[in-house]
């Protein structure tokens, strides 16, 4: 239970609408999506997670240590800018794995899927490197797009429609380093 005060006290005294997730809700469930992930790569090749950032980064250091298998872990910038909406060549990566996915499993480790547009431009840009197996973990998915490029494997919380800030959702660059995840 986070008090009315801690809350403030962490957002400088900016009010929340809610708590959505706990930190207890957000650990029980990653340890979850931990097990599930551990369960489905059964063949010994590598698996590589690729969190795309900034968002997952907190999801990422959470996630990795509640699969009980080897995993290797980089990271991914992908600028949403560009005039297009859809169109896979317009994404930017800001920064690219140094990885090469070319024949291991791949799993894109996503903070929130909202409207589905960073991944729309991503997931075409990435089979293009011919990945073993390409994957989506996002911890919030608002299934507010009709289709997406790559439907979640694994999802942590079917998401509310609302602005969510904390465990590495921000607004504005704030809000991140919440333990929970809040509504604004
Ligand atoms: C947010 C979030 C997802 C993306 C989801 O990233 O982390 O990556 O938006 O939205 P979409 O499904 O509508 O594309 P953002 O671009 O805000 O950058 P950040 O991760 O650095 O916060």
């Amino acid at each position: 239970m986070t008090e009315p005060s801690e809350v403030l006290a962490r957002t400088g005294g900016r009010s929340v609408k809610r708590i959505v997730y706990s930190a207890a809700q957000i650990a029980e469930r990653v340890q979850g999506m931990g097990r599930e992930i551990t369960d489905h790569y059964q063949d010994g090749d590598d698996v590589l997670m690729i969190g795309l950032l900034k968002g997952s980064f907190i999801f990422v250091g959470d996630l990795v240590r509640q699969i009980t298998r080897p995993v290797q872990v980089d990271f991914l910038v992908a600028g949403s800018y560009g005039s297009g909406t859809t169109s896979s060549g317009e994404v930017r990566l800001l920064y690219d794995p140094e990885a090469k996915l070319t024949g291991r499993h791949v799993v894109v480790v996503e903070d929130i899927v909202d409207s589905g547009t960073t991944l729309n431009r991503l997931v075409p840009l990435l089979r293009q490197r011919q990945p073993k197996s390409l994957e989506l973990c996002a911890l919030l998915h608002k299934h507010l797009a009709p289709s997406i490029a790559l439907e979640p494997r694994w999802v942590g919380f079917d998401a509310p429609d609302e602005f969510l800030i904390g465990y590495g959702l921000d607004h504005s660059e704030n809000f991140r380093n919440l333990p929970f995840i809040a509504s604004l």
